[in-house]
């Protein structure tokens, strides 16, 4: 748990970063990580303070936080601060909100989190390779628990890695094209904070609060925890009514987040497996391990209350601008011709040439127009149409929205659940899955609007907006 009101780094066992209260300093830059959990195999990544999850970030809601980052790479980075509902100039986009930080350059980042919540932050320039190598952690925003709501906070930074035997990161894989225009580059091995089957110290009959992180590239993610109903009580930092996580777990798309509540059931000893199901089989993730001492008895409602809400406008569907977002391309389907950087391609010269394989409205890349302008305040509905054969998971920068339908032709589509209620940053999309999401266009600035699929992102499913 945090100190009161300021800033703690709590990077599990690793380098205080906080300088001051409210005050951070990180370091991007080559290191080592031992995500396989032996010695001898290390694997040589890119981190932040030398620790794969970056530190753990803590801010308060309303209170200003500061971030130095230092670019000890040697190619230009930025970080974004994924889901804040930012000032525009701190949102981190290379090429879109600032300039990138140079090799061996520094930026500082300073903003006020309007939003309580599980966020976080990764760069936003070469994205693919930056975070693939390690390039990534979590922002906590305090302020939307009830007092004595869980006895514990326990965060979960899910990664997938393509590694070799000998522990080295597959390089060989970085941008190959099939991977782009497939499902992104998957990994083969999972490690939650970082380590393979990560173990969590928690006490028996405690109420924890777990808040899932899929930081992968391009995997989506499921976890459940054994023998344990999960409450889902926030989903991408914002607040829903509680509601029970399916039998099959909590659904991540990279980028995504679920807050959810447990009470622990196991005897003082026991280890409780963190499972990740979105194979076919249950795979033990982690632990949630049992202190061996006495079990902690404080006597609660089996239905956790709710979180405290953020203020988050609510978008009025009814008189809404409306905008389409058509998304095509990829293996299977791909595209006849596209515009790319000004210029048409057929769709075999785009993907040879340019390495671009997907488009939003005939567009790969970032289009010189944005998807629309809007009016400060003014309610916007994007109809986003799936037109290909994949999974996407679709991200908005500086706003949440609500997710108003989903649908689809071959009735594949994502049942909405506890969907209905939240306010999300980034959306689930089922192959030809048609989903219409509203939000209020309350941010000024310019704003992206991407697949968080790292490699489709790169390969041209990404595009733009202007709140003026
Ligand atoms: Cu998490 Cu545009 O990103
Ligand atoms: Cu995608």
């Amino acid at each position: 748990m945090t100190s009161a009101g300021g800033i703690v780094a709590a990077a599990s066992g690793f380098d205080d970063v906080s300088a001051s209260p409210g005050r951070y300093q990180l370091a991007a830059a080559p290191a080592q990580a031992n995500l396989i959990n032996d010695p001898k195999k290390l694997t040589d990544v890119w981190a932040y303070n030398r620790t794969v999850p970056g530190p753990v970030l803590r801010g308060r809601k309303g209170e200003p936080i500061e971030i130095t980052v230092l670019n000890q790479l040697d190619q230009p980075t930025t970080i974004h601060w994924h889901g804040i509902r930012i000032d525009n100039k701190m949102d981190g986009v290379a090429g879109l909100t600032q300039t990138a930080i140079p090799a061996r350059g520094d930026f500082t980042y300073i903003f006020t989190p309007p939003d309580a919540g599980t966020y976080w932050y990764h760069p936003h320039n070469k994205s693919w390779e930056q975070m693939a190598r390690g390039l990534y952690g979590t922002l906590i925003i305090e302020g939307d628990a009830t007092a004595g709501m869980y006895d514990r906070d326990l965060t979960v930074v899910a990664d997938d890695w393509r590694v070799e035997q000998t522990g080295k990161l597959h390089e060989g894989s970085f941008g190959n094209l099939g991977d782009w225009s497939h499902g992104g580059r998957l990994g083969n091995i999972l490690t939650l904070n970082g380590i393979a089957y990560d173990r969590l110290p928690v006490v028996s009959g405690e109420r924890v609060r777990l808040r899932f992180i899929n930081t992968a590239n391009a995997r989506i993610l499921r976890f459940s925890v054994i023998d344990h109903p999960l409450w889902v009580v926030a989903l991408d930092g914002q607040p829903v009514p509680p509601f029970l996580a399916d039998k099959q777990g909590v659904e991540l798309a990279p980028a995504q987040r679920a807050d959810v509540i447990l009470d622990i059931k196991g005897k003082p000893g026991d280890e409780i497996a963190v499972a990740e199901t979105s194979g076919d089989e249950r795979l033990a993730a982690g632990y949630l391990v049992c202190a061996k001492d006495k079990p902690s008895l404080t006597m609660r409602a089996e239905q956790p209350g709710p979180l405290i809400p953020n203020n988050v406008p609510q978008p009025k569907a009814g008189d809404a601008k409306v905008v389409e977002l058509v998304m095509q391309g990829g293996a299977m389907r791909g595209i006849r011709s596209a515009i790319y950087k000004g210029v048409n391609y057929d769709g075999r010269s785009l993907a040879i040439d340019q390495r671009q394989t997907w488009a939003f409205n005939g567009v790969a890349g970032m289009p010189d127009q944005p998807l629309f302008t809007a009016k400060r305040g003014e309610s916007v509905k994007i109809v986003m149409k799936n037109q290909t054969v994949w999974p996407h998971g679709m991200h908005v920068h500086g706003h949440h929205f609500r997710i108003l339908s989903r649908t689809s032709a071959s009735s594949q589509s994502l049942s909405l659940g506890g969907e209905a209620e939240a306010l999300r940053d980034t959306v689930l999309m089922a192959p030809e899955e048609t989903v219409e999401i509203a939000l209020v266009a309350d941010n000024p600035g310019k704003w992206m609007l991407h697949c968080h699929m790292l490699e489709h992102q790169a390969s041209g499913m990404k595009t733009w907006f202007e709140v003026t």
